[in-house]
């Protein structure tokens, strides 16, 4: 009797234990010595190859270069999806491709599918075959493959870390990252990431409980824009970038007056605030960079910060020597992008904004678009997503964020 009891409490403990984490969790890195961008790796084909690839929400897919000569993706389980399949129209295949220097390998086949597989940092779309392959994914779930892992193989990798092979899409698509491995792994299809800004941080698919500790979530919706804001696309077809639904901006607690057109979509879809892991700070329209400046200064001349020369692209930095600091970081004038309602908002504190660019200076971390009317009004950039957790559940189309988990005493790296 005594022996039957022992047996169903352990039985309980590991069910409850298998459930109380993210059952995906990949490490992610930055590249903090060049381009501040943040990488993971795959483990792909048979032999299972390890692929970095550098983290987009932007992109539709992932791609990645796969000639063989660096570091093998010389893979037997590959199979090219052909052209005029429905997983190639699913995918926004446009066209088709060949190869005649075969023998045939990925990159090398006939009859594939073809995707434009886009480079944002040299603004270039390359034509890429479409192909799946097995993904081994580091699970506590009970599955751990994805058998059709659909990838496409491109070329042209100027302005990626130099360990990164190319992309990871993250995307709201079905060939997304997330929603494949989530839909594989019968997992719901919900993924976080908590950006490092030095050592190890987390990309996780399959939804919490999260092992670490992130207080209450903030929730908005995911905001849809009616236009595409992809490099490529089909006239009619939504964006599926991670859009904001900003109504206000307030710096030090008081609602700034700006265009609050820029706010919304216009007709073709330009404005609006978005998030991207692959600008590395916030940019904003200059129809908004503006106004928020002029308050930021103005708040922190109250503070006696001390304004010290511009760096880079940077037009707002202080002597480090004037900017008080508690055990949370810099202390500045707070900036809150105001969701949905007064009660909801992106609270950014002195620990998001300010970037240290020498030992004397701390740099604004939020610059002005270089464009004169840009896509996007608001561009939330890696610097001001890091270092918390940011949760998309894709199957209620929510955001979810947390506080700096710097005022839990805590990073994502940790
Ligand atoms: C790829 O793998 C095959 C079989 O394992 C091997 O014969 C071939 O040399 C490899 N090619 C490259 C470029 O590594
Ligand atoms: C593709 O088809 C052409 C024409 O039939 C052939 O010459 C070529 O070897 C094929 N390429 C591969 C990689 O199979
Ligand atoms: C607000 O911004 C929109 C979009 O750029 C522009 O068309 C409009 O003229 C601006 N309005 C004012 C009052 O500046
Ligand atoms: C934006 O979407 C609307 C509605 O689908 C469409 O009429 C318009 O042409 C689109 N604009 C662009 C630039 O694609
Ligand atoms: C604001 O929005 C949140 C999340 O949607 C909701 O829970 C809360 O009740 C709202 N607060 C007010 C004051 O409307």
């Amino acid at each position: 009797m005594a022996s039957t009891t022992f047996f169903i409490i352990l039985a309980s403990l590991s069910l409850s234990l298998a459930a109380a984490a993210a059952a995906v969790t990949y490490p992610i890195t930055k590249d903090t010595a060049k381009t501040r961008l943040y990488y993971t790796t795959l483990q792909v084909g048979t032999p299972p190859s390890s692929i970095s690839l550098t983290l987009t929400l932007a992109s539709q897919f992932t791609w990645f270069d796969c000639e063989t000569k660096n570091n093998a993706y010389n893979s037997t389980s590959y199979n090219p999806v052909r052209c005029s399949t429905k997983a190639c129209d699913d995918a926004g295949g446009a066209g088709c491709l060949g190869c005649t220097n075969g023998p045939p390998k990925p990159g090398c086949t006939n009859d594939t599918c073809a995707l434009g597989a886009y480079n944002p940092f040299n603004d270039f779309i390359a034509s890429a075959g479409m192909y799946t392959d097995i993904l081994r994914v580091p699970s506590t779930a009970a599955k751990t493959v994805v058998s059709a892992f659909p990838f496409a193989c491109a070329y042209g990798l100027n302005g990626l870390p130099k360990m990164s092979r190319g992309m990871l899409g993250l995307a709201m698509t079905k060939i997304s990252f997330q929603a494949q491995v989530s839909s594989a792994l019968k997992l719901p299809n919900i993924f976080a990431l908590c950006l490092p800004s030095t050592g190890t941080g987390k990309l996780l698919v399959g939804g919490g409980p999260y092992s670490f500790s992130t207080g209450d979530l903030v929730e908005t919706p995911i905001v849809i824009n009616p236009n595409s804001t992809a490099a490529m696309y089909f006239v009619g077809e939504p964006s599926d970038e991670y859009f904001l639904g900003v109504k206000s901006i307030k710096v030090a607690g008081v609602a700034v007056a700006l265009n609050s057109t820029l706010l919304t979509f216009d007709k073709d879809g330009y404005g609006g605030t978005k998030l991207s892991t692959i600008d590395p700070h916030t940019v904003l329209h200059s129809g908004i960079y503006k106004p928020i400046v002029n308050a930021f200064t103005a708040a922190a001349r109250g503070m006696k910060m001390k304004r010290a020369a511009n760096y880079g692209y940077f037009k707002v930095c202080y002597a480090a020597s004037s900017v008080a600091n508690d055990r949370h970081g810099r202390i500045v004038p707070i900036i809150d992008l105001v969701l949905q309602n007064v009660s909801t908002y992106w609270r950014m504190y002195g620990s998001d904004l300010m970037v240290r660019v020498s030992n004397d200076v701390l740099c604004l971390g939020i610059v002005e678009s270089s464009e004169k009317n840009p896509r996007t009004a608001i561009v939330v950039g890696g610097r001001q997503m890091e270092n918390r957790l940011v949760e998309f559940d894709l199957v209620v189309s929510k955001l979810r964020f947390s506080q700096p988990l710097i005022r839990r005493s805590t990073s994502c790296s940790h």
